[in-house]
């Protein structure tokens, strides 16, 4: 039985993902690893494990675009969670589609953390102080209700993704009213620019380093001083006024369907 604090990250094979993981692990916590490319977790928990010393690092396959995939891992996980960390993200330059149908970056950017937060929430009960954090982003807006998986109009990668950072800042709003009664924080961040394939995809490239990007999400995920603190949204590792959140119905129905899926 570890004495560590345990967290979860995924997207951990990316560029933020791989420093969140790092700095946790540096952080004396019992790390796992989201992937859904057994190669890529292998040679990522491996790097953690020498840069930290940390040998309490490991991995889970998951697909976090399918519903079945983040269940079928949640139910062989065992014992209580502190930390889930919900990071990935994609920004395919097409429209895709997952095998159930849904649209890419809907399915993985937020009913993807929707799904890793239901299925995980009996583990974070477990634990005395559990959060989550929705790595989110400042490039966001325009959502549209009506029309989430972007079958009623022209594919635009960045324009579905900004879609989905807005509902990744309300699903957070959302979760920590629902959340709040079982003493599990839950906060959106955005993490800072950094160069990766899912700001290349939007055009972007990205000044500040993967461990500035990781920043704010370990932060909001270990800070003593934001104990008990939920349902902010965090740049830089100060709260930000986030207009998304306010609109209650709007997040309301936000929620309500992504329940239906
Ligand atoms: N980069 C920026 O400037 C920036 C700015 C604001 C916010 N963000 C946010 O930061 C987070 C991380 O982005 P990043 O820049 O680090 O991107 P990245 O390097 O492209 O990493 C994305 C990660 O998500 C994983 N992923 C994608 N689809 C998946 C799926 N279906 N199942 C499991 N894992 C999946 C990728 O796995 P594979 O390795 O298998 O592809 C990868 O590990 C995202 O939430 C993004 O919105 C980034």
């Amino acid at each position: 039985m570890s004495t560590r604090k345990t967290a979860i990250i995924t997207g951990a094979t990316g560029v933020i993902g791989k420093a969140i993981a790092r700095q946790m692990a540096e952080k004396n916590f019992r790390v796992f690893v989201v992937a859904r490319n057994e190669d890529k977790a292998r040679q990522t928990v491996q790097n953690i494990k020498s840069a930290t010393g940390n040998p309490e690092v490991d991995y889970l396959l998951i697909d976090a675009s399918r519903k079945s995939s983040i269940s079928e891992a949640a139910a062989k996980w065992q014992g209580p969670l502190d930390v889930l960390i919900n990071n990935a993200a994609a920004t395919p330059r097409r429209r895709e589609e997952t095998p159930e149908g849904i649209e890419m970056q809907f399915a993985t950017n937020v009913l993807g953390y929707f799904w890793m937060t239901e299925y995980f929430t009996p583990f974070l009960k477990m634990s005395a102080a559990p959060r989550i954090v929705n790595v989110a982003s400042y490039w966001a807006g325009d959502l549209n209700i009506d029309d989430l998986e972007c079958k009623n109009q022209q594919y635009n990668n960045n324009n579905i993704y900004r879609q989905s950072k807005q509902a990744n800042r309300m699903l957070s709003v959302a979760f920590a009213e629902k959340l709040k009664n079982d003493g599990i924080s839950v906060n959106a961040v955005h993490p800072g620019e950094v160069n990766s394939r899912l700001s290349n995809n939007l055009g972007f490239g990205g000044h500040e380093s993967p461990d500035l990007g990781a920043d704010t999400p370990v932060w909001a995920a270990t800070a003593i001083e934001l104990e008990g603190v939920s349902g902010k949204y965090f740049e830089y590792r100060r709260e930000t006024i986030c207009r998304f959140g306010k609109d209650k119905m709007l997040v309301e129905k936000l929620f309500e369907i992504c329940q239906r899926y």
